[in-house]
């Protein structure tokens, strides 16, 4: 196990100089991360920062306990075997279900957990915005924090002051500086962590899921801040289950499943990827429902999402193109199958009848079924539905007759997109689905 965080990297000699090995920002190899569960504590390490605040407050108080005390010991890995290299400047999203290993990964690069098994050489200075409770202490003030973090960063007192006024008025605490950061709201801790993790000039900055706390708007505020810092050239490191935020800001993702490196590469790719792979879920049964009527000419007997490859997918996003999947069986007493009409109603979470997709509408005919299966794809282009649950209704007839009609028939998911290419998306309570359109001024 071996850490090298310096401004040089270790290896590299004066003599062997070489421009490629001086862009990368991270190297990560061959990375595990085994913790010890116990029933008496959690893992035995004392986190650098409570080390640093420790000498900081001169309190003794603060010191790990419970080191070395366990009863039962049990070996778990969160990652294993790791290996990445991230440029300096580049813009690295991570995604990946929950207890993937994300915020460990994060919690490893910022030195506040330390590495089993493997390798991790930084090069420039990290600040990072983790999970509520790591990045501050707790019994220190707002001032105190941005002090302490500053000089975690390595920076002077002097440089820290230079930002200090502009981190407080970008985190709008002024007046709770005096005030312990444990008596902030989560709210306020979050915006506070953000804005001095931004606003120190780390060379490289690793954000954890901020946007899932923050208001919409301190969401907005953040990811322009992080646009700042990406274009002054700095690595930035976000974990986001928004996918927009993340095709918005990142050229490249990572997609970690169960502890592995599933892909790196391209975002778009790496989201769709992760999108496809979370699959195995959807395919939605039909075939044993019991709550359905018609004459049973044909019947529904499963639906499933696909995306343009088809591909299955576990979910939609809008602004990208999706296919709805209906298996359909035919009563095999009745020889082929003409007029075959097919409708999905859409309803929103509310159960308000948002759209109907339906052959008739479109003015497709489909050509006679005559083997006992078929498929009906129903591909949209261009998925216009805002983030959230939509169940859908199924019917189906024959020559005017109904041959299966199934109400409520099964959910769906549409994931956040970036419709319009710009990252923003539709605010909450301002309706359920894009229009494409443009805006223009006419000066008179
Ligand atoms: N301090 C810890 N002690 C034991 N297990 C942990 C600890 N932190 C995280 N884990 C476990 O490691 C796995 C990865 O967790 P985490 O990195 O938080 O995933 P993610 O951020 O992707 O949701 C999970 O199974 C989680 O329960
Ligand atoms: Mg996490």
């Amino acid at each position: 196990m071996e850490y090298i965080f310096s401004g040089k990297w270790k290896e590299a000699s004066p003599i062997s100089f070489d421009a490629s090995i001086m862009s990368v920002a991270i190297r990560v190899e061959h990375l595990s991360k085994k913790y010890i569960l116990s029933h008496r504590a959690s893992e035995p390490y004392v986190a650098l920062r409570d080390v640093i605040s420790n000498a900081f407050r001169k309190s003794s108080k603060m010191n790990a306990e419970g080191v070395g005390t366990f009863a039962k010991k049990e070996e778990f890995y969160a990652f294993k075997d790791v290996s990445f290299e991230i440029n300096q400047g580049d813009r690295i999203g991570i995604i990946g279900r929950n207890g993937a290993g994300k915020s460990t990964l994060l919690k490893i690069l910022s030195r506040i957990t330390e590495v089993t098994e493997g390798r991790v050489s930084i090069k420039g200075r990290v600040a990072s915005l983790l999970e509520v409770g790591t990045g501050f202490h707790p019994e220190l003030t707002g001032r105190e924090n941005i002090f302490l973090n500053g000089s975690i960063l390595g920076m002077s007192k002097s440089e820290i002051q230079r930002k200090f006024d502009e981190i407080v008025a970008f985190a709008e605490v002024e007046r709770f500086l005096d005030t312990p950061v444990k008596r902030y709201s989560s709210g306020m801790y979050v915006r506070l962590a953000f804005a001095v993790a931004a606003h120190l000039e780390p060379e490289i900055l690793v954000v954890d899921e901020v946007l899932a706390v923050g208001d919409a708007e301190f969401q907005k505020k953040c990811l322009g801040k992080m646009k700042d810092v990406a274009s002054s050239g700095r690595t930035i490191l976000f974990v986001s289950h928004n996918m927009a935020a993340i095709q918005n800001l990142c050229s490249k993702a990572i997609y970690l499943n169960k502890g592995r490196l599933e892909i790196m590469g391209e975002a778009e790719h790496v989201i769709s990827t992760y999108l496809r792979s979370t699959a195995d879920v959807n395919s939605i049964d039909l075939a044993s429902r019991k709550d359905r009527s018609g004459n049973a000419a044909f019947r529904f007997t499963s639906f499933s999402l696909k995306d343009s490859d088809d591909q299955q997918l576990s979910s939609l996003q809008s602004g990208k193109p999706g296919k709805l999947c209906l298996e359909i069986e035919k009563n095999t007493t009745i020889p082929d199958l003409r007029n075959i009409h097919i409708a999905v109603g859409i309803d929103d979470e509310m159960g308000q009848r948002i759209t109907n997709l339906n052959n008739e509408t479109t003015g497709t005919l489909f050509p006679e079924m005559s083997g006992s299966k078929a498929t009906i794809e129903i591909s949209i282009p261009r998925l216009p539905l805002r983030h959230g649950l939509y169940s859908f209704t199924l019917y189906g007839t024959v020559n005017n007759d109904v041959a299966d009609w199934i109400g409520n028939a099964g959910n769906f998911h549409v994931e956040h997109g970036d419709f319009f290419g710009t990252g923003k998306l539709l605010p909450d309570g301002q309706g359920s689905f894009y229009i494409d359109h443009t805006f223009k001024l006419r000066n008179h």
